[in-house]
């Protein structure tokens, strides 16, 4: 079977955010609706998000920190591309509980010091290797109890996807459900213990 492949360098995103193409590049997957959507669903379950720090991993335009900022205390954008991260502060100027990071890690990150990370549209371009250092350092960031909510290539569709192993591996320590099971794996983990998170409407799939 044909996979896709869509892990792409730096320069790529460099590029594409001083262009008009930025917009098809980052809207192609999920539209404004259907993200605003699922992201209202996931907040349902959370408690208490008013007081979350929030940190969104590749952040691009800001088109997300727009929707979650007036959601949570505190957001954070982090993205290895200077000019997307240019785009995103002056997006979300109106906004002043927003910070946003130019980096490819979460070093710059304090541990134990983020309630939410959301990853949406970056794994699907980043290797394995980029995948797997940066679940690692999610877990690092995230506060016990921190939720992790993420979108996984899939295997069955890109060359890069995980396989349910190499999931079940790499997100060992979180407790997952799985909430959307498309050609990319939307994923919501919790680091433990469970005790922001309605449980109820969850399940431990390892
Ligand atoms: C398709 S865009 C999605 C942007 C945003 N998450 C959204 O949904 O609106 C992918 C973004 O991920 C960033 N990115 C890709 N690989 C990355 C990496 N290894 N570290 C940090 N950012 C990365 C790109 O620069 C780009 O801004």
């Amino acid at each position: 079977m044909l996979k896709y492949q869509f892990v792409v360098h730096k320069k790529y995103w460099e590029d594409i955010a001083l262009t008009d193409k930025v917009y098809q590049a980052i809207y192609a997957g999920i539209t404004k609706e259907r993200f605003e959507n699922e992201f209202d669903s996931i907040f349902s379950n959370l408690d208490n998000t008013q007081n979350a720090v929030l940190l969104d991993l590749g952040c691009g335009i800001g088109r997300i920190a727009k929707f979650v900022a007036p959601k949570v205390k505190k957001y954070i954008g982090v993205d290895f591309a200077y000019t997307m991260v240019e785009k995103a502060i002056e997006y979300n100027k109106d906004l002043s509980n927003t910070e946003f990071v130019c980096s490819d890690n979460l070093s710059i990150i304090e541990k134990e010091s983020v309630d939410i990370v959301l990853t949406e549209q970056v794994f699907i371009h980043c290797t394995k290797e980029q995948q797997q250092k940066y679940i690692e350092e999610v877990y690092q960031v995230l506060k016990p109890g921190g939720v992790f909510v993420s979108a996984i290539p899939k295997f069955e569709h890109y060359e890069n996807g995980l396989t349910y192993e190499e999931f079940n591996k790499l997100f060992f320590n979180f407790y997952n459900k799985i909430i959307l099971n498309s050609i990319q794996l939307h994923t919501i983990s919790i680091k433990p213990p469970i005790n922001k998170f309605n449980y109820e409407k969850t399940q431990k799939e390892k």
